[in-house]
């Protein structure tokens, strides 16, 4: 039986790729993104490089209305969902609040995927062996995540605190999910890509300096998507729940990444952002 797989972010850099050899591998690959531009370019990448035709949605996950449209759309189309790729993530190069009024990092990179997996969740746990995916990023190790000020009301704000707050939030995510979801066959998963050459951080201009100056320690893209690709089709992605993977090998993150009370309390305010 072909398996479905949803890949956010797959418009670009890690997600693209990982669409491109789940494809090769026999998924019906279903992409997510937001430039329609670079979407029909992965499609027509798919289509000749494995002969199938994936579908897409373009998204904008700075407008929770825009995601809601989508998931629901998803949700009717397929009646189970083998794999649940939460790849999609920016960070902002300024401090700036969606139309939802959150910070755009922390919704793009949290609060879009964490709704997203919620509209679609009754799909996954229709599937025999579904696993949700989350592309996290050791930058988490920064994250000082505070639930009650996830969008810097009361907090300072830099691009790289919203950013690494936001990735402390997808291993957080994957903890509680782990939790409620202890009775189903759903597993839940989460990882660092690696430092990736993709268009990733462009806007800041540090971390594209250092991306074209120091290319020792960055993988390709394809490369950056080989631990997604690992969570999504062999035993490591279900052997243990909740894992976090760095790199391809099963890692520590932070405690506080791990938290269960946090983890706890960031669900129920996530839950409340996003109630339509
Ligand atoms: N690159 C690294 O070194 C690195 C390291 C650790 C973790 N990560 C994580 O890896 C994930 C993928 O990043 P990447 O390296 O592949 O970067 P990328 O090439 O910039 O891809 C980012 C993807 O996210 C999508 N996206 C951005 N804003 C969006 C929005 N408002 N609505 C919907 N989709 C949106 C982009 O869509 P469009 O292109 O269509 O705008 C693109 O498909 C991210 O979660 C990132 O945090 C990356």
């Amino acid at each position: 039986m072909r398996r479905t797989v949803v890949i956010t972010g797959a418009s670009s850099g890690i997600g693209a790729e990982a669409a491109v050899q789940l494809a090769r591998r026999g998924d019906h690959v279903v992409l997510i993104g937001r430039s329609p531009r670079k979407l029909s370019a992965v499609v027509d990448r798919i289509r000749a490089d494995s002969g199938s035709t994936p579908d897409s949605h373009v998204c904008d996950f700075a407008v929770l209305d825009d995601l809601r449209r989508t998931g629901a759309t998803i949700a009717a189309a397929y009646e189970v969902i083998d794999v649940l790729a939460n790849n999609a993530g920016i960070i902002a190069k300024q401090n700036t609040s969606t139309v939802d009024g959150h910070d755009l990092t922390i919704q793009v990179n949290h609060l879009a995927p964490f709704l997203l997996s919620s509209l679609l969740l009754e799909r996954v746990t229709a599937a025999p062996a579904g696993r949700i995916i989350t592309t996290s990023s050791a930058a988490h190790t920064r994250g000082w995540l505070d639930p009650d000020d996830l969008d810097f009301r009361r907090r300072r704000w830099s691009r790289w605190r919203a950013y690494a707050d936001s990735k402390q939030a997808n291993i957080l995510f994957t903890t509680e999910l782990t939790w409620r979801l202890r009775h189903t066959v759903v597993v839940a998963t989460c990882f660092h890509p690696g430092l990736v050459r993709s268009d990733f951080g462009d806007s800041t201009g540090l971390f594209r300096l250092v991306k074209r100056l120091s290319p020792v320690g960055f993988v390709s893209p394809s490369q950056g998507a080989s631990t997604l690709v690992q969570l999504a089709t062999t035993d490591d992605g279900r052997s243990i729940p909740g894992a976090y993977l760095d790199s391809g090998r099963l890692s520590r993150p932070t405690s506080r990444a791990v938290d269960p009370d946090l983890a706890e309390r960031l669900w129920k305010v996530s839950a409340e952002l996003t109630a339509g």
